[in-house]
Formats: structure tokens, sequence, C-alpha cells
């Protein structure tokens, strides 16, 4: 069998660590031809394709390796525009033809496995791995590169209460996710913040100031709160930044609430805004188990022909699920999460 793979969307850490787990377990055990192809799924839009055969010396040494040797892409699906994208889609499936892959493993989040299935509705045999820091992804309860995101945005934030408590300040953290608090709300667990604010939950600023009040009551003249950038106030819509190609990013919202705190409370805040560190460098360890992981299955899937499956981990299992058997898109941190409950339990504000 002649099998691809790319990688969509934003990178994230673990990426080199599933090219390599697919790499490896597709030549090692079931002696199959790898082919890269580059940057997401453009690589097959161009003439001639940009696809690279993969070798086992290709791939030493980067299971530890951030990034993706691959390259990415998250400038938007190529097969939005009717007209435009049924030609892309031909030309893909002409380029995917002329190679003689079998099949293809995407491995990327919600935006590229939905790019994906249109390839695999047309035709293409399509096998999904889910990679986000953002952890939004709904075929997986865990997706590469959340828990590196998660453990880099944590050492960062515990590092702001020595500073915060040295100047009696309130350190405002924001934190990647999109629409989705799981960051937040993980990393802010583990770095013991006093406040965390999630788009799942529209704050209240009465809440957090009687948090900040509490606080002072008990000698605590600082505070730490984490905020995801897709966070926003009872009432009001998220904030969002132009790039630099004038696209429009969610973001903003730390430097709102440090200086509604400020006004509301006297106290003096500062604003730290993570961004792509969060999604730069080695993966940690569980990224580089999952990555491999879920490599190992997708080659699995391949070579029992089982295509239009995106792997994942649900249950405290590594499987797989049809693109046709769920809504091929993003979710949320349910408000029934036990870790929502465990954080309020220690006294946490979530703003409400
Ligand atoms: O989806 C991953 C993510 O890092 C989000 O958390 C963030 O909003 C976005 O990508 C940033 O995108 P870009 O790399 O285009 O700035």
């Amino acid at each position: 069998m002649k099998i691809g793979i790319c990688t969509g969307g934003g990178d994230c850490p673990g990426l080199n660590a599933v090219i390599r787990a697919v790499t490896r377990h597709a030549i090692l055990n079931h002696k199959m031809d790898v082919y890269g192809i580059q940057d997401s799924l453009n690589g097959l839009l161009c003439d001639p394709p940009a696809v690279q055969k993969l070798s086992l010396p290709d791939v030493a040494g980067i299971i530890d390796k951030g990034g993706t040797i691959l390259g990415t892409s998250n400038k938007g699906s190529p097969f939005k525009d009717p007209q435009k994208g049924a030609e892309a889609k031909a030309k893909a499936f002409k380029n995917w033809q002329a190679l003689g892959l079998d099949c293809l493993i995407v491995v990327g989040g919600d935006g590229t496995q939905r790019m994906a299935l249109q390839l695999h509705d047309a035709g293409m045999p399509i096998i999904g791995i889910p990679k986000t820091i953002d952890n939004d992804y709904l075929a997986t309860d865990i997706s590469i590169g959340f828990m590196t995101a998660v453990d880099v945005a944590a050492e960062s934030i515990s590092r702001l209460h020595s500073t915060a408590e040295a100047h009696s300040r309130v350190m405002v953290a924001e934190v990647m996710g999109r629409d989705a608090g799981f960051i937040a709300l993980h990393a802010g667990i583990a770095a013991a913040a006093n406040v965390i604010l999630i788009p799942e939950i529209p704050f209240d600023f009465d809440a957090i100031v009687r948090a900040m009040d509490d606080r002072r009551k008990r000698g605590r003249n600082f505070s730490v709160i984490v905020v995801a950038e897709g966070a926003r106030e009872q009432g009001k819509d998220p904030m969002f930044r132009k790039s630099s190609t004038g696209s429009l990013h969610l973001g903003g919202i730390a430097g709102e609430v440090a200086s509604k705190i400020h006004q509301k409370t006297g106290i003096d805040t500062r604003v730290t805004v993570l961004g792509h560190i969060q999604r730069g460098g080695s993966p940690v360890t569980i990224d580089r188990i999952l990555a491999t992981a879920f490599g190992v299955h997708a080659v699995d899937l391949a070579a029992q022909k089982k295509y239009g499956r995106v792997v994942g981990y649900r249950g405290g299992q590594i499987g797989d699920i049809g693109y046709d058997e769920f809504d091929n898109g993003t979710r949320a941190i349910s408000l029934t999460d036990p870790y929502l409950r465990a954080a309020e339990s220690i006294g946490i504000c979530l703003g409400r």
C-alpha cells in the first residue's frame, strides 16, 4: 500500500511525533510506502504536487521537535467557493490518483477535518487524526498538542504569582483556545489562579471584584486572573484583533478585564498575553505518547482499509469513529464538567 500524510491547521507540539509514528509503523510492520504532503492539503493542489517520500531516517530524532516537518496552513478552506472549490477538489483527486495513494491520513483540528471530509465524500479515502491545542474537536476527549499548551501556560502563569505579590497587583493572563476554555481552565487550576474566565461562562465584573475583595480581607493584596481569548462579559460579544493580513483573531479581552478591574477597585493591574508560546517548542511526554498511539491506530485502520474514520481518545480508550457518526465540529466545556466543579470547590472564581 501507499499512504499519504499531511498536517493541517495551526501547528502544535506533537505533529512530528505523529508523522514519525505513522511512518515507522507503516514501513516496519505493514511494508507500506509513506508520502508526506506539504502544507496541509495544499501540497495536492499544486503542479507538480508537493510531496516527499518519507523514509525511517527522515523521521529519526523528531519525536521531541515542535512544528511540523511537512509544514501546515490555517488560511481557510480551498474548497469554500463552490466553483473554485470544485476545481480544487478535482485537482487534489487527480494528483492523489497520479501518485497512486491508497489513502490519506489527515492530522488536523475541526477545520482541516471538515476539508478532509469533503475529499472523502468526493471519493478520496481519508483517515483523520485530531490535533489542536484548543482541545475542542468533538471526536476525541483529548487532542494532540493540548497537554503541552496547558503545561506551558501553567508554567508561565505560575510565575505571575510572585511578581503580583511583590507589587500588590492583579495580573491578567490571556490564553488561547478559541471558543473553548479548556486551556484556561486546566492551566488556571494547575497554576493556582484566583479567577478563571472562560467562553462557556460569560462573566460578571461584580463577581470578580467580590473575589478580589474577599482576598483583600484575608490579607491577600494580589491576584492572578486567567482569561481565555474567547471569554466575554455577560451581554457582550467576544473581542477580536486584526492580524497583519487583516484577518480577525480572538484577543484583547485581558486588557479589557485589567482596565475594568483597575477602574472598579483602584488596584494596579498588568496584562500578559501568552500567544503562540503555547503552540511552539517541544511536546510534553503525554503528547508524544498520544501522538504515537494515534499514528499507530491510523495506520492499522489504513491496513484494514477502514476509511472515513477519525482516531480519538474517548472514555479512556484509543479508538476511532466514522465521520458520519458525529457532527464533525467543535465542542466546548460542559457546564457539568468535573474540572469546573473542582475549580469552584477550592475557591476559584469563575466570574459568576
Ligand atoms: O486553533 C489554535 C489557535 O492557536 C487558537 O487557539 C488561536 O486562536 C489561533 O489558533 C491563532 O491562529 P494563528 O496561528 O493564525 O494566529
